[in-house]
């Protein structure tokens, strides 16, 4: 039975989300997970007790979350060793289409580019726009992108657009490398 640490950071909770599923498939598994917020990592968290690890983190304004990335620099010598996982979660993803794919690489390509890391596997989902939990610049915000990629614009609502199924086989494939 392996030990598998889920880090991820997220703004209005959809990675959150995202992670928790994951955890709950490799336990599916019967390996031990914990998931957490980087945010949340207490100080002197000991990774030396997982045997692999998967980072999770939301694009905003088209980059992953800088805090996420600055906790795999600081603990990627014994990441690198070790299975692990890089996702991420966007409303490009649901976009779809070529110019979004090379979009996505970018996102991983950047995020990566200052690491001396290289994640077994990556992953790319859609998230959500949470319209009910923004502020007045965000919602207008995220309405003039929405209304430009084809997604929902109704303020009064929010709309998911996560395939739990891709997120599913993700897990079961990341769950694969642990036996
Ligand atoms: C202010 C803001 C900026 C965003 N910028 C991008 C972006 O540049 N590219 C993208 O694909 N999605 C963008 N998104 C969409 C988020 O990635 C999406 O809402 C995701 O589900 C957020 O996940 P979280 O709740 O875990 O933070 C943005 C969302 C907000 C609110």
């Amino acid at each position: 039975m392996a030990k598998t640490l889920i880090v991820y950071e997220t703004s209005e909770g959809q990675t959150a989300s995202i992670a928790r599923f994951i955890g709950e498939i490799i336990r599916e598994h019967g390996h031990q997970v914990e998931v957490i917020d980087v945010k949340h990592i207490p100080f002197a968290f000991g990774l030396d007790k997982f045997d692999s690890f998967i980072f999770g983190g939301s694009v905003h304004v088209n980059h992953l979350p800088g805090e996420l990335k600055s906790f795999i620099y600081l603990n990627q010598s014994l990441i690198r060793h070790r299975p692990s996982a890089l996702f991420s979660v966007s409303l490009t993803e649901a976009t779809h289409g070529i110019e979004a794919r090379a979009k996505i690489e970018n996102y991983f390509s950047d995020f990566l580019d200052e690491l001396d890391w290289k994640p077994s596997l990556t992953a790319s989902f859609a998230g959500a726009i949470a319209y009910t939990q923004y502020g007045y610049f965000k919602r207008s915000l995220l309405k003039q992108v929405s209304r430009a990629n084809g997604l929902g614009t109704d303020p009064n609502r929010d709309y998911e657009y996560t395939n739990w199924r891709a997120v599913h086989t993700f897990a079961d494939e990341f769950g694969g490398l642990l036996n």
